[in-house]
């Protein structure tokens, strides 16, 4: 349904509304630092956007966020990012870079936009729940508009959504969010991403420990430089890890999954967390790391009995450093954020 630009306060359909799903992700996955992130089933957060006459993008309904998140639509990420689609799709417009057949409705300054976010996702997690909000917010303005930007432009304005939200443009759970599957960033500037075939067959046990740790803070934990000597074993490591999954040879997969760089340091910040390492390892698990900048912890296993034991037998242990904890038995996810209806 194109509009003619001249007609669109009035010809605003009020009653349009895309809701979109974006799902959780792991991001690191050991020894991937910033450069590896995968998508999970069905943990996610939820964003829909309608159009208004009011002129302002307004924050309607927050839900799920325990009253942790900003209600007010200049702070919560979902109606900022919003606002700042629809600024960039405003600029790309007037200097002629987007030609207005592309969009089903110009954004002039009687159109106003209505954001809901139903949050499915802990805050501060590790789970990447920022990014589901962010890549979800992303993708319903982007349909409302009858999608004229592809998702590898959206990437740019998620970046800068984390580098809001954390204070860092890290690109490793918004890139999973948005596209799903297991996506290596091999370069943020200029973007270049590569997506990363895994065994389709695997698990993936997430433990999220009711600690709070600030991505912003376990990410000043972490040293500026490192030994050279470690670079190589790391490199190593992912270099192991990548082609593990790719050839799903899961014996080179459980050798390499490990990070002697980033791991020492904040599973400082994590109670038992090398009992928990130990015992994840003990019921199999290929390999068991801190999900993104933690709490939250995963281990990848072969068969969905090895996945609810690794589950079992570490929430035991948190249970004994006297922490609370939320099991999720999923699998990596190949599909990103999703139109969904309801
Ligand atoms: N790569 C980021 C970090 C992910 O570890 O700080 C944050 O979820």
């Amino acid at each position: 349904m194109k509009q003619n630009p001249a007609s669109l306060s009035e010809r605003i359909a009020i009653s349009e509304k895309v809701t979109v799903f974006a799902p959780a992700t792991v991001a690191n996955v050991i020894a991937g630092f910033d450069v590896l992130g995968f998508a999970v089933e069905e943990l996610g957060d939820e964003v829909s956007v309608a159009f208004t006459n009011g002129g302002l993008v307004t924050l309607d309904d927050v839900t799920g966020d325990g009253g942790f998140l900003p209600h007010e639509a200049e702070r919560n990420i979902a109606s900022l990012m919003v606002s700042q689609y629809i600024d960039q799709l405003r600029q790309r417009i007037r200097s002629g870079d987007l030609h207005t057949s592309r969009v089903s409705i110009v954004p002039e300054s009687g159109l106003g936009v209505s954001v809901r976010l139903q949050k499915g996702l802990p805050i501060g997690s590790g789970l990447g729940s920022s990014s589901a909000s962010i890549a979800a917010a992303l993708m319903a303005i982007n349909e409302l508009f009858g999608a004229p930007l592809s998702i590898d432009e959206l990437i740019p304005l998620a970046m800068e959504g984390e580098r809001i939200t954390c204070g860092t443009a890290h690109p490793d759970n918004v890139v999973p969010a948005l596209l799903g599957g297991l996506i290596l960033i091999r370069s943020k500037d200029p973007l270049d991403l590569v997506p990363v075939s895994y065994p389709k067959g695997l698990y993936c046990s997430i433990l999220h420990p009711e600690i709070e740790i600030l991505t912003r803070d376990a990410r000043k934990a972490l040293p500026e430089h490192i030994e050279l000597a470690q670079y190589v074993r790391q490199s190593a490591h992912l270099a192991g890890m990548i082609l593990g999954f790719e050839t799903g040879n899961l014996e080179l997969l459980r050798k390499s999954m490990q990070d002697e760089i980033v791991e020492p340091i904040r599973a400082k910040m994590i109670p038992g967390f090398y009992k928990m390492k130990e015992a994840a390892l003990r019921e199999g698990a290929i390999g068991f790391g801190i999900s993104g900048s933690g709490p939250s912890l995963f281990a990848l296993s072969k068969t969905k009995d090895c996945a609810s034991s690794i589950l079992e037998a570490i929430q035991t242990v948190a249970e004994k450093e006297g922490i609370s904890s939320t099991a999720t038995l999923t699998r990596i996810s190949s599909r990103g954020a999703r139109k969904v209806s309801i």
